[in-house]
């Protein structure tokens, strides 16, 4: 049996490199059981292997291919039917390098499957069971590209937004329901997604580039102190407040019987 029955068990998406790999390390050592997906059997076995040496946890691989839908439906399932399951962390996700008009259509159709349609059918299921239950935590990660869109390509910012958008209304309509959201924004991070981008992270300056255990130590500070959005590397909170605050000001102004007065025709 267990001896990690009180945290329950983390269902990592993306657990065989980089944030998901840290991030399972540190649920293991928090106490978590884990359930490791990606498509990498070998890498999860020896991630699995090497924790269950290390830390307590019970440490369960399941390979997917997340572009594929069956595969998608499989790990859904399992999110539905397996009570045991207290948290999910939507990590997987690919970057591209390409502007949209030279993109190639498959790689944009395959992000968007990933970042977009896997997470998003992924948090709907976990949704469901964690408000059936009481009890859950939702973790995805986004990226602070969507506060940047000037500055990286359209589909990876886009898809980024989407998942931060989607966070923030899945918080407003489950978190008085006992059940936790954190969108996570890391800005650029030491890990294998800029190779398998064609992108070198080393042609930025060193200083904007954080390791991947500062990152996930300081998002799970975060998701400690209940953030919905958590940026590691952002000094002052009040500079995201003021943000939010700045958007939730449009708001009576957003849907209005009338045009504005600037968009009126001259005479009409
Ligand atoms: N690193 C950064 O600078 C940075 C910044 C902001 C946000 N992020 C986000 O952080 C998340 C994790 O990325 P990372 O930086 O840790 O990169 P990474 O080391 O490349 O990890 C990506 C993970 O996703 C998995 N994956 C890729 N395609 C998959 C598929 N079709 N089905 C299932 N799993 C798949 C990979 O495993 P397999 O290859 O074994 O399937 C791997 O475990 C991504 O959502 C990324 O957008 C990263």
């Amino acid at each position: 049996m267990s001896t990690n029955t009180i945290q329950g068990t983390a269902l990592i998406t993306g657990a065989s490199s980089g944030i998901g790999a840290t991030y399972a390390n540190r649920l293991a050592k928090r106490g978590y059981d884990l359930l490791l997906v990606a498509r990498d059997q070998s890498r999860l076995e020896t991630l699995a292997a090497d924790l269950r040496k290390t830390t307590s946890a019970k440490v369960e691989v399941l390979k997917a291919d997340l572009t594929d839908a069956s595969d998608v439906s499989a790990v859904e399932q399992r999110l539905r039917n397996d009570a045991s399951i207290t948290l999910l962390l939507n990590n997987a996700g690919v970057a591209t390098n390409s502007a949209l008009a030279e993109a190639d259509l498959n790689e944009v159709d395959r992000l968007i499957q990933l970042n977009i349609v896997a997470l998003t059918h992924l948090a709907s299921a976990a949704a469901a069971g964690f408000v059936a239950r009481g009890r859950g935590a939702i973790v995805n990660i986004a990226s602070v590209v969507p506060m940047i869109p000037e500055r990286f390509n359209a589909v990876y910012t886009a898809s980024k937004a989407y998942v931060l958008s989607l966070t923030q209304s899945l918080n407003a309509e489950i978190s008085d329901k006992g059940v936790q959201v954190q969108a996570v924004m890391p800005g650029a991070t030491r890990t294998e997604i800029w190779e398998r981008a064609g992108m070198d992270i080393n042609a930025f300056p060193a200083e904007m580039v954080m390791d991947v255990n500062e990152m996930v130590d300081a998002a799970l500070a975060g998701f400690d102190q209940k953030e919905l959005v958590t940026i590691p590397s952002l000094a002052n909170v009040a500079d995201w407040d003021a943000f939010v605050n700045a958007r939730l000001a449009l708001g009576p102004n957003l849907s209005l019987q009338h045009a504005a007065a600037r968009y009126k025709t001259p005479g009409a």
